[in-house]
C-alpha cells in the first residue's frame, strides 16, 4: 500500500535499521526499485526530485506509474512517494495534490527562523492530510539536479538550531548535514558523528543521512546506531544502471532495441537496490 513515511521511519528508528529513498529517474528505475522492495520484503521510500519529476512529465504521472506498476506487480509491501528536496512550499503543496504522501521542504540555503517558518507552513497543510514531512538544516555538498553547493558552502548542522528547528515545526523526520555529499565522494566521506550522536538526543526524530552513496558499510552502521532511520541512495544506482548500458553497447554496438540495453540496466538497479536494502536492514521488514 501507499503509506507516509511516518510509521516506518519510527518503526525502523524503534527497530534499529533503516530505510532507503531511491529515486526515480525513469520507468525502468521504478520498476527496479519496485521488484527490489517486494523481493526483499522491504519498506520502501522513492524518491522524486522536482527535476527528474521533470523528466518523467510531471508529479501526477509519477504517482500514476507508481500506483500502475504496484497493481501490476502486487506490490504488499509499504511504499512512500516522496518529494525529494522540495524547494518551496508551492512545490510541496503541488506534490500532494498529485498524490506523493511524503514531502521534504529544503530551507537549509534560509537563515534559521526563515526555514522554521517556511518547514512550519508545509507541516501544517500535509499534516492535515496525512502526508509526511523531512526537513533539512546545514548544507549537503555536492550536486544533486537543480541543487547545488560547492565545498565552501557545506556546512555542519548546529546542534541546537536543530533542536529548534524540529521543535517548532514538528517534522517527522530530519536531515542535519554532517559531512555527507550528494554525488560520488572525493576520498573517503568524513561523518560528524560527535554532532550527528548530540543531534540525534536533541530532536527525538528519526534521521535522514542524504548522500548515501559511497558511504562505507562501518559508518551506515554507526549513523543508524545513531539514530538514523532513513538513507538516501540514488548515485549508485545512476552508476549500475549506465554501467550495464556501456557494457551492452560496448559489446554489441549494432544494438539499437532500448529493451536490449535498458533491460540489463534495471536489473543493475534491481541488485544494487536490494544490496542496500540488506545493508541497511529493512530486508524482511515490510
Ligand atoms: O536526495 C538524494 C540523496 O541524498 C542522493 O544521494 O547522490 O549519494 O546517491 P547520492
Ligand atoms: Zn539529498
Amino acid at each position: 500500500p501507499l503509506v507516509s513515511m511516518k510509521e516506518m521511519l519510527d518503526k525502523a528508528k524503534a527497530e534499529g535499521y533503516a530505510v532507503g529513498q531511491y529515486n526515480l529517474n525513469n520507468l525502468e528505475f521504478t520498476q527496479a526499485i519496485l521488484q527490489a522492495a517486494e523481493e526483499e520484503q522491504s519498506p520502501l521510500i522513492c524518491g522524486v526530485s522536482e527535476g527528474a519529476a521533470r523528466y518523467m512529465g510531471g508529479f501526477k504521472p509519477v504517482v500514476d506509474m507508481v500506483k500502475t506498476l504496484m497493481e501490476a506487480y502486487n506490490v504488499t509491501v509499504p511504499v512512500a512517494i516522496h518529494l525529494d528536496h522540495g524547494s518551496s512550499f508551492e512545490k510541496c503543496v503541488e506534490a500532494i495534490h498529485a498524490g506523493f504522501t511524503s514531502v521534504m521542504i529544503d530551507g537549509s540555503h534560509y537563515p534559521l527562523a526563515e526555514n522554521i517558518a517556511l518547514t512550519k507552513r508545509v507541516v501544517d497543510v500535509a499534516h492535515a492530510v496525512g502526508v509526511s514531512v523531512e526537513a533539512e538544516l546545514g548544507r549537503i555538498g555536492g550536486q544533486e539536479d537543480d541543487l547545488i553547493v560547492d565545498d565552501a558552502e557545506a556546512a555542519y548542522a548546529i546542534p541546537e538550531e536543530c533542536e529548534e528547528l524540529v521543535r517548532e515545526t514538528n517534522v517527522d523526520c530530519f536531515a542535519p548535514a554532517l559531512g555527507s555529499v550528494h554525488g560520488p565522494y572525493k576520498g573517503e566521506p568524513n561523518l560528524g558523528f560527535d554532532h550527528m550522536k548530540k543531534i540525534s538526543g536533541l530532536v527525538g526524530v528519526p534521521l535522514v543521512l542524504h548522500g548515501g552513496t559511497g558511504i562505507p558499510t562501518k559508518d551506515i552502521q554507526k549513523a543508524i546506531g545513531y539514530g538514523h532511520a532513513k538513507i538516501n541512495v540514488n548515485t549508485e544506482s545512476q552508476i549500475a544502471s549506465a554501467k550495464a548500458v556501456r557494457e551492452v553497447l560496448d559489446e554489441k554496438p549494432e544494438l539499437y532495441d532500448p529493451r536490449k540495453y535498458m533491460g540489463p540496466a534495471r536489473d543493475a538497479i534491481k541488485e544494487t537496490v536490494k544490496g542496500k536494502m540488506r545493508e541497511f536492514g529493512s530486508s524482511n521488514k515490510a
